[in-house]
């Protein structure tokens, strides 16, 4: 029967991936997948996390199920750190999921059952695997003007248009921090306005956060969400643990979705335990509780919060070495826009055939729309990339 099977289209990041296994070259740079690394190129386990697994193997005793949304402490602890009492709780359901994709699948999921006709509203760019979910699952896909090719910013006007062609019943796709691929986010204003038009359509937010604590910190890179989740009646919010705890293979994640009041919130929680069921029933467990344990005990969350701060500031450095090598290479400022982007990637704005170049003649290895894991790279590499850059005309 599977001879019927038709191939799919490989992932563009995962197969980036194995092409730079693949390459020979020692010198080789990989800025592709989205995957923390320090300067000696490791992704460390952090400190907290290994002592908050120490504690675990120590004090557990059963690895009996869960609840079919997870351990409702990972909830808890997760909606403090995403909200941080910006909407009542009883007016939040939760579930664990298999990291941030498994809460955005759910998420599409659940706005399917509960609209059929929906349309979701993402940005052009976003993360690819959005796309390939949304089409997956036979949803109506809309995109909006996001990025702007000649400043490296934001096409605000653009975007603000777009979205505001949405309308009650539709969803708009947000990234709460952070923009994944291409590191251009909004101000203040700007989110304000967002907020304005929400209200104005009716559509519901979904709010994809990711990268909490990569950008400016755990607080100012939550703060769209909460301002959002407190403005509008109904918001679906998909978090990940993956990147701000470093525990990408444990697969941990939150989906939330907020009601007007708390009388709506059980069909919300009922809904997201029948999801859970359907598609993995429990969801996994370890990475849920080594975040339960980091975010519940006064130490180890310190101490987390000082090493996530060091990786933020490590990819800040790196981001104005760039963009000052460039600026010395180049005689001009058009490379500014890296140092303004914000969190893991920035998209350096060139066509896919100078990003093939950068890797055929180089051993350079961004992803086909010129997003740069900025984390790829430390003080050595930096010049390497900024001299390369230039070599190839861009
Ligand atoms: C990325 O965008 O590189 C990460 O989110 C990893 C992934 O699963 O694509």
């Amino acid at each position: 029967m599977f001879e019927t099977l038709q191939s799919q289209p490989a992932d563009k990041i995962l197969a980036l991936m194995q092409m730079y296994r693949d390459d020979p070259r020692e010198d080789k740079i990989d800025l592709g997948v989205g995957v923390y690394k320090d300067p000696t190129g490791l992704t460390p386990v952090m400190r907290a996390v290994k002592a908050a697994e120490h504690r675990i193997w120590e004090a557990q005793d059963t690895k009996v199920y869960t609840g079919l949304v997870g351990d409702p402490a990972f909830s808890d602890a997760m909606i403090g750190l995403v909200l941080d009492g910006a909407v009542p709780r009883d007016t939040v359901a939760a579930a664990a999921t298999p990291g941030g994709t498994g809460a955005v699948r759910q998420a599409f999921e659940m706005v399917r059952m509960a609209r059929p006709g929906a349309r979701v509203f993402v940005s052009d760019p976003t993360w690819p695997n959005h796309l390939s979910i949304l089409k997956y699952l036979g949803i109506e896909v809309v995109n909006y003007r996001y990025f702007d090719g000649d400043t490296g910013g934001v096409d605000f006007d653009g975007m603000a248009e777009d979205i505001g062609k949405a309308e009650a019943g539709d969803v708009v796709l947000l990234h709460g921090c952070c923009h994944n691929p291409t590191g251009a986010n909004l101000n203040p204003s700007e989110w304000d306005a967002v907020i304005k038009i929400l209200q104005k359509t009716g559509a519901t937010p979904m709010i994809d956060i990711a990268y909490q604590g990569f950008g400016d910190g755990l607080a100012e890179d939550a703060a769209a969400t909460r301002k959002i989740a407190a403005a509008v009646p109904e918001c679906l919010i998909a978090a990940s643990c993956s990147k701000n705890f470093g525990i990408y293979r444990e697969r941990t994640g939150l989906l939330m979705a907020i009601a007007a009041d708390p009388s709506a919130r059980k069909l919300n929680q009922d809904t997201l335990a029948f999801l859970n069921r359907q598609n993995y029933s429990f969801p996994p467990d370890h990475g849920a509780r080594v975040v339960t344990t980091i975010l519940n005990d006064d130490d180890l969350r310190a101490d987390w919060k000082a090493e996530l701060e060091e990786v933020r500031n490590t990819m800040l450095a790196i981001r104005t070495q760039l963009a000052e090598e460039l600026q010395a290479l180049s005689g001009s400022d058009r490379f500014g826009f890296l140092g303004q982007h914000r969190g893991m990637f920035s998209r350096l704005g060139t066509t896919p055939e100078k990003v093939e170049e950068l890797r055929t003649k180089h051993g350079i290895y961004m992803v086909g729309d010129s997003r740069m894991n900025i984390a790829g790279l430390n003080r050595q590499t930096v010049p390497i990339l900024a001299k390369a850059i230039i070599d190839v005309g861009i």
